[in-house]
């Protein structure tokens, strides 16, 4: 098709960046503090994040080369999730530096750190929300040829969850408009936030239109 830019990936994209995280966006950022079997304090963003699972809560998030996050969250088999959030983006940006193994990035953001209650790692005080998680796997993901990629991902279950009540409406839902998390979108920079929100609800199983759509197209099949 002529209106399209097609290419496959072992050509290469021929544009003047890799559009893939300009396309797969925003992305949230899972920004995860974690601590080391030393006791020391780590805190690092991470936007191949995701909520991946309810009942259980799963949240998981990658790592592009065996980081200080991954090296504790492997060690102590605990992470914390907190979120990141336009008030905050400019230290949620410190804490991406790659300081030295042992760094505290908290504290190298001026951020406040307050203990999590089943786990033993910090989370950030001044957050709206933060999810308490222990780890369900680490693995080293490898290319559809069995070779190994620098990639890691780290799968977690929500064992704990905090939200500031400022942010909790009278009708007792999470005001994410208010909270303004911010997500990460395509190149070098570009960020996106979540400031107002749209409705839509899901249609019903017994929405007269699509059941009469769908009766016409189970017809056509059948001729
Ligand atoms: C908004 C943002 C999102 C990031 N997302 C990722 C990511 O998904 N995976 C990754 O490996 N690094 C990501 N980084 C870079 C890491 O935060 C950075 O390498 C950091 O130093 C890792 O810290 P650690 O070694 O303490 O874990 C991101 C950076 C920023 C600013």
């Amino acid at each position: 098709m002529d209106d399209e830019h097609f290419y496959e990936m072992k050509s290469g994209h021929g544009l003047s960046h890799d559009p893939f995280k300009a396309i797969v966006a925003p992305r949230p950022i899972g920004w995860i503090s974690t601590r080391s079997p030393e006791g020391r304090a780590n805190l690092a963003p991470y936007s191949f994040f995701n909520a991946l699972g309810e009942s259980p809560h799963i949240v998981g998030f990658s790592s592009y080369g065996y980081k200080d996050t991954v090296t504790n969250v492997e060690k102590t088999k605990e992470f914390v999730f907190n979120l990141a959030t336009r008030e905050l983006a400019e230290k949620v940006n410190i804490t991406s530096y790659a300081a030295p193994y042992g760094i505290n990035e908290m504290q190298l953001a001026g951020l406040e750190a307050v203990p999590s209650r089943l786990v033993n790692v910090p989370r950030v005080r001044d957050s709206p929300a933060a999810f308490e998680c222990r780890l369900l796997s680490v693995t080293h993901l490898h290319d559809i040829d069995g070779n190994p990629t620098k990639s890691y991902l780290v799968l977690g279950q929500i064992v704990a969850v905090h939200i500031k009540r400022k942010f909790i409406t009278p009708e007792g839902l999470f005001d994410t408009a208010a909270a303004c998390p911010i997500a990460r979108c395509g190149y070098l920079g570009d960020y996106t936030d979540v400031n107002h929100l749209f409705y839509m609800r899901r249609p019903a199983d017994d929405n007269a239109e699509l059941v009469e759509a769908v009766k016409q197209l189970n017809e056509k099949d059948q001729q």
